[in-house]
């Protein structure tokens, strides 16, 4: 079976027709920003709001706890963990943040990263530099732009006390060889922080084959959950090896008045309030895509995206920039002359067309020396289709070309709308 037959296992008509951004004419290519709820998953979130709007906040909680036991659980199958392993917080940062800032630094400590760590991470690092006086260290890239294993192994010596790799970065296509990095952490017995945030309902992922420690996760972008979400994974051995920054009457017991007593789950990462109805609808999301299949999803955006990337490569003076022998939904690309700036408020504007323009900051220290700081970003989702990425490629031409949209006189609608609905 090739590899469109595969993606055609999708019911993607199922999915648009439960994603109501796409019967409005958009075409949404911002799944790495922000994706589309589908309807069921923003139900979910509005029903449980509805609720405590009826009966109380509080009770709402304990008359749906079963909603958030299952959140629980789809997060756990999601990343092929154990729901006492799964702290649901705000986003993927404050996920990722627990466990970093749970770490008891020394001044001399090591952390090994790769070129291609999220910016958030990277200022954490800086940060914990300043205040603990631990050394970061980044491991060299392959020819194909990839962390490259051997060079991160190289790195690791007896002051080594983290590995942080982010499986996909935000701004490149690039998929890091998180199994062979894994394994290396196994090996040397060092732990292993994930930073799954695009990853996670983007691609299958089994915290045991990637051989990971700790994963942290985002709600809102390729799992197509509510914003303002996100969750931890982290392996049982290690829940108890670390001591929350914080702590309050969630995360511990007051036992007597001068004890108390840290959770022993992942719930110690966690806080007493929180977003009851978001992490309801982050449990409905994880379950949405675990229902459509993680593997068929994967399938459908990899035939997406690599018939975006030929696409763009083939449009006179623009370019693909994504690294890696592997790539996600997340394509990434540059005009000769046109700047990201331009391109992405015109194709929204005038095509309805949602891209974003990726600044590459610190993620992307090989095409700052080059001189490029800036990239169209188009991420793809399994909703997407192939009418959506000619629409771009059409419009980018249009634009490049100095052409105007053909707008329809009688409705004042783009004409390219009516194609975009064809599925
Ligand atoms: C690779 C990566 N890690 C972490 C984050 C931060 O996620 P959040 O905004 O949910 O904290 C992002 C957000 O874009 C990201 O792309």
């Amino acid at each position: 079976m090739g590899i469109i037959d595969q993606a055609m296992v999708i019911d993607a008509e199922r999915l648009r027709a439960e994603t109501p951004g796409c019967l409005d004419g958009l075409v949404h290519l911002n799944n790495a920003g922000a994706s589309l709820m589908a309807a069921p998953v923003a139900q979910s979130v509005t029903d449980h709001l509805a609720l405590e709007q009826r009966i109380g906040g509080y009770e709402a909680a304990a008359r749906q706890s079963h909603l958030i036991d299952a959140a629980y659980q789809a997060a756990a199958e999601l990343v092929g963990g154990k729901t006492s392993e799964i702290a649901l917080l705000d986003n993927a940062t404050r996920a990722w943040q627990a466990v970093f800032y749970a770490m008891d630094w020394r001044a001399g400590d090591r952390v090994v990263t790769g070129h291609a760590e999220y910016n958030s991470n990277m200022i954490a690092f800086r940060h914990a530099a300043d205040r603990f006086g631990i050394e970061v260290v980044l491991a060299g890239d392959t020819p194909d732009g990839e962390l490259d294993p051997a060079a991160l192994e190289a790195l690791i010596d007896e002051r080594t006390r983290l590995i942080c790799v982010s499986h996909m970065p935000t701004n490149d296509g690039l998929i890091n060889p998180v199994e062979e990095i894994g394994a290396i952490a196994r090996d040397r017995g060092i732990p292993f922080l994930l930073d799954a945030c695009q990853s996670a309902g983007q691609m299958p992922l089994d915290v045991e084959k990637i051989g990971c420690t700790m994963l942290s996760a985002t709600g809102r972008k390729y799992l197509r959950g509510p914003r303002g979400t996100g969750f931890l994974w982290i392996q049982s051995d290690w829940i108890e090896r670390l001591s929350p920054h914080v702590l309050d009457i969630r995360s511990a017991e007051w036992v007597a008045v001068d004890k108390y007593r840290i959770a022993g789950d992942a719930t110690r990462f966690e806080l007493w309030e929180n977003n009851v109805a978001g992490h309801i609808g982050l449990g409905a999301a994880c379950r949405y895509a675990l229902d459509i299949g993680v593997e068929d999803i994967w399938t459908r955006i990899r035939e997406l995206s690599g018939a975006l990337r030929e696409q763009i490569d083939a449009l006179p003076d623009f370019k693909v920039q994504d690294h890696g022998r592997q790539r996600s939904g997340i394509v990434t690309f540059a005009h000769k002359n046109l700047a990201a700036e331009t391109i992405v408020p015109r194709l929204r504007h005038e095509w309805s067309i949602n891209t974003s323009v990726s600044t590459t900051q610190l993620t992307r220290t090989g095409l700052i020396e080059q001189g490029t700081t800036q990239l169209v970003r188009a991420s793809v989702h399994a909703y997407n289709t192939h009418e959506d990425i000619n629409r771009l490629v059409e419009a980018l031409t249009a634009l490049a070309t100095g052409r105007p949209d053909q707008q329809d006189k009688s409705t004042g609608r783009s004409n390219r709308m009516g194609a975009e609905r064809a599925v």
